[in-house]
């Protein structure tokens, strides 16, 4: 089924794309000068009057505007929690088994659990963090998200990511984002599929600036993909959803709002392959901070501070000498959920799975485990490279608050701390 589809190259640019030659105008984008009988509709992702730099709008020419959309009613409570009560806090180290494959039939909408969020929808700042796990696809059905842009890190099973803008097939190792507002239904390519989504109130995710690392190394824009146009012509009856202020509703119409046949502009879904990014590490001695592996950050208030970092430790060669090659243990002001699309972490021996996560909340100690450190403390530093591993991080600002879902789920390991409690001590003040 696996189809090989084309697709613009590049990170923030100003892509253009027409599905019917001359379907897009060369000048004005009023509907009345639209070629081909096509409505124009515009899509901001920012206040119109931002700096250039981060203005994000698109411009569509569809067959009827996105105001014929019918009345939407809300529809009953998912399990998505982004503004209700959540569990009371802990700061205890949390850590969850891989989330099981759904046992009844639930499309990847119908599937999320939201495990922890925090900051406010209605302040647009934070993010969310869900769990999908879906056995069917969206037929007929469509959706937009007016609170956030949503970054979906697939661990099992592709996606085909049906959006506005058109068609984009994402498989584990890579990863989608689809900006806040901007229509799409997902259809599986396989059985069943499960993965992570973080759903960022704040500002729209960006590949970071480089520093004194130079204009190369991490992410290079060429490589995040944007599809060409495509478009839906159907009539029929179809359900359209939107998340608005946290709460889902639900409006029928007679056609696929998927009817945009061109569009141009840099508000727009991209992909990933996460095997390209280029790690950058210490080449000497020591762990550099995690911050180096970062691939799309959402900016916070402060400078350097991110609302949202997406942070990946990929496969990558360890060449450090005479250290201790895991990660560091510390506490952080930052608040980090990871998860792993495959393989094994090299901070954690066992117990932290594929399709699992764990969350490290704001000044929560971690670190590796004891089983990992004591290998650690005898390694011999001989360079050697880590292999079959895909760990992820969502880092924020904001500590998480968990959901009662994340708390009460049956995934939820009763014995993480356990990982820690048989740290040597190798000190002795009498010796
Ligand atoms: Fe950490």
């Amino acid at each position: 089924m696996k189809t090989e589809l084309k697709y613009q190259s590049g990170f923030g640019n100003h892509f253009e794309s027409e599905a019917i030659k001359g379907a897009l105008p060369k000048e004005q984008n009023s509907p009345r000068n639209a070629p081909l009988g096509l409505y124009a509709e515009q899509l901001s992702g920012s206040a119109f009057t931002r700096p250039r730099d981060e203005n994000r709008k698109i411009w569509f020419y569809r067959i009827r505007p996105s105001v014929v959309q019918g009345e939407f009613k809300p529809v009953s409570p998912s399990s998505w929690n982004t503004v209700g009560p959540c569990h009371p806090p802990s700061p205890n180290q949390l850590r969850w088994n891989p989330f099981p494959e759904p046992t009844s039939k639930v499309d990847f909408i119908q599937s999320w659990v939201t495990l922890a969020r925090n900051g406010s929808v209605e302040t647009r700042s934070g993010v969310a963090i869900h769990i999908y796990a879906a056995n069917q696809s969206m037929e007929g059905t469509y959706i937009s998200n007016s609170d956030g842009e949503l970054l979906i890190v697939p661990e099992k099973g592709s996606l085909i990511v049906r959006t506005e803008c058109g068609e984009l097939i994402v498989e584990p190792s890579e990863i989608v984002c689809i900006p806040r507002g901007m229509k799409f239904h997902v259809c599986l390519d396989g059985s069943w599929a499960r993965g992570y989504i973080c759903e960022n109130f704040g500002e729209v995710f960006r590949i970071p600036t480089l520093g004194l690392i130079g204009a190369n190394g991490l992410a290079d824009p060429r490589h995040f993909l944007t599809p060409h146009a495509s478009f839906e012509d159907k009539k029929g009856s179809f359900r359209l959803l939107v998340r608005f202020q946290g709460t889902l509703f639900e409006s029928s119409t007679d056609r696929s709002p998927l009817d945009v046949v061109a569009w141009h502009g840099n508000y727009v879904p991209y992909k990933y392959d996460l095997r390209l990014f280029q790690p950058v590490n210490t080449v000497r001695l020591d762990h550099p901070d995690p911050s180096i592996f970062t691939v799309l950050t959402s900016p916070g208030l402060l400078p350097g501070q991110a609302n949202c970092d997406f942070v990946i430790f990929p496969p990558r060669w360890m060449v450090a000498q005479n250290t201790f090659r895991p990660p560091y243990f510390h506490r952080n002001i930052m608040s980090e959920f990871m998860g792993l699309v495959k393989g094994q972490y090299d901070a954690k021996q066992k117990g932290f799975l594929p399709g699992g996560g764990s969350l490290h909340n704001c000044m929560a100690p971690h670190g590796p485990d004891a089983d990992t450190t004591e290998k650690a403390m005898k390694t011999q530093n001989d360079p050697s490279y880590i292999d079959n591993t895909l760990a992820f991080m969502f880092e924020s600002c904001y500590p998480y608050q968990v959901t009662q879902a994340g708390m009460t789920s049956p995934s939820l390991q009763k014995d993480y701390l356990n990982c820690w409690s048989n740290l040597k001590v190798y000190f002795s003040s009498k010796s």
